[in-house]
């Protein structure tokens, strides 16, 4: 059986991706500061899966922690998870991102290297397309230009991946541009569970349906869309997930770099997802249209076509099954794992 190390595997997808990887006969340990996420989580995966989860609470920049779960464990490949994700928390310290996403870039690939484990994915963003990129987003088109040093070390991170890659021929690597997850596992046990007010949009519209927010406020309806407000690639985490089986495979029976997007290619509006969350959950969501938010783009959507025709991958699940699988999550933890 092959070991899959998931670092910061008891976050949002990594929680997902270690059930998936679990049911298609992976062994999966997980390593995880708990910085954005709690080890409830790890219990929940083992409730769905009914197998016994090795977890380690570990900050991955720090090598000789590290080191223990590389000796203690004969490891074939790495998801590199493990990151600060808020857009606008990394414009106020910038510092603590590059220190962070970086230096757990760095530690991974040295205890790689050192170890001999060959294989690593790495959660990249649609972000790294920058604004230069038309819509569709195909994975050839050159990184672009981000709005904030988050997205700079998506892209950044992906360069030293490459660099790593071009060193050593025996290097698997695969980068994956996620879109925009949402929705949860259909057992409503796991699912995201930001800290303090949530910055992205489902789960903003997921805690006004619990009761936790007023109202949500719908960041512009003056864009060049056909609703005047922005759309994008909204993904089922659960799709998301099984993208990461598939990249496993593909990593493990090859050597350098491969990019795939992982989207379904038909960008949604907030409108629209405001409105199938009320209609397929029956119920409605207050909410006003407020100013634009800075950086934000009209439009990022993804062509899907390379997941589909490398990996044999394509999404599953509608618009509807994200939103009812949302506050499948929402309503049985209304607030998070701390119940
Ligand atoms: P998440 O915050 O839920 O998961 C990240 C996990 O990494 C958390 O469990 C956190 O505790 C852990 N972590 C962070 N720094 C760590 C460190 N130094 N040592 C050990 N653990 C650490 O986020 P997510 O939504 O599951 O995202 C996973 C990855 O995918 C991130 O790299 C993120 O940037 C990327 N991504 C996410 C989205 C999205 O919209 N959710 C979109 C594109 C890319
Ligand atoms: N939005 C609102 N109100 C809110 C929150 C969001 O109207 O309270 C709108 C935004 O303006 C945007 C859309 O909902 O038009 C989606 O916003 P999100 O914050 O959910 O997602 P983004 O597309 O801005 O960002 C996501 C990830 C980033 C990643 C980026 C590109 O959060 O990490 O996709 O991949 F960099």
């Amino acid at each position: 059986m092959k070991t899959i190390l998931l670092a910061g595997g008891a976050g949002y997808i990594g929680s997902h991706t270690a059930v998936e990887l679990i049911s298609s006969g992976y062994d999966v340990v997980i390593a995880d500061n708990y910085s954005n996420s709690c080890p409830e989580a790890v219990k929940r995966i083992e409730e769905i899966t009914g197998k016994s989860v090795k977890a380690y609470e570990v900050d991955i920049k720090d090598k000789a922690k590290l080191e223990t779960v590389f000796k203690e464990n004969k490891l074939d490949a790495v998801i590199h998870f493990a990151g600060l994700k808020a857009v606008g928390e990394s414009v106020a310290k910038p510092v603590l991102y590059y220190r962070n996403n970086i230096d757990t870039t760095l530690t991974l690939l040295e205890c790689m290297q050192e170890y001999g484990v060959k294989n690593i994915i790495f959660s990249s963003s649609a972000t790294v397309y920058g604004e230069e990129n038309p819509v569709p987003y195909t994975e050839q088109m050159q990184r672009g230009t981000c709005t904030n040093p988050y997205g700079w070390t998506k892209v950044m991170m992906e360069q030293i991946l490459e660099d790593a890659a071009k060193a050593d021929k025996e290097l698997s690597v695969v980068l994956l541009r996620y879109f925009n997850p949402i929705g949860a596992h259909e057992s409503g046990k796991i699912g995201e569970d930001p800290q303090g007010i949530p910055n992205n949009l489902m789960p903003y519209v997921a805690q006004v349906a619990v009761g936790r927010r007023e109202k949500l406020t719908i960041f512009g309806n003056d864009y060049d869309t056909p609703d005047g407000t922005c759309r994008r690639d909204y993904i089922h985490v659960v799709d998301l997930a099984k993208g990461h089986v598939k990249a496993i495979d593909y990593v493990l029976s090859h050597d350098g770099v491969e990019i795939f997007n992982l989207g379904t290619g038909t960008p949604y509006s907030v409108t629209e997802i405001v409105d199938t969350f009320e209609k397929v959950n029956d119920m409605k969501i207050n909410h006003v249209y407020g100013d634009r938010r800075p950086g934000d783009l009209p439009e990022s959507y993804a062509n899907a076509d390379k997941a589909l025709n490398v990996l044999g991958w394509k999404t599953e699940k509608t618009l509807a099954d994200m939103c009812r699988d949302t506050w499948n999550w929402q309503k049985n933890n209304p607030n998070g794992y701390n119940k």
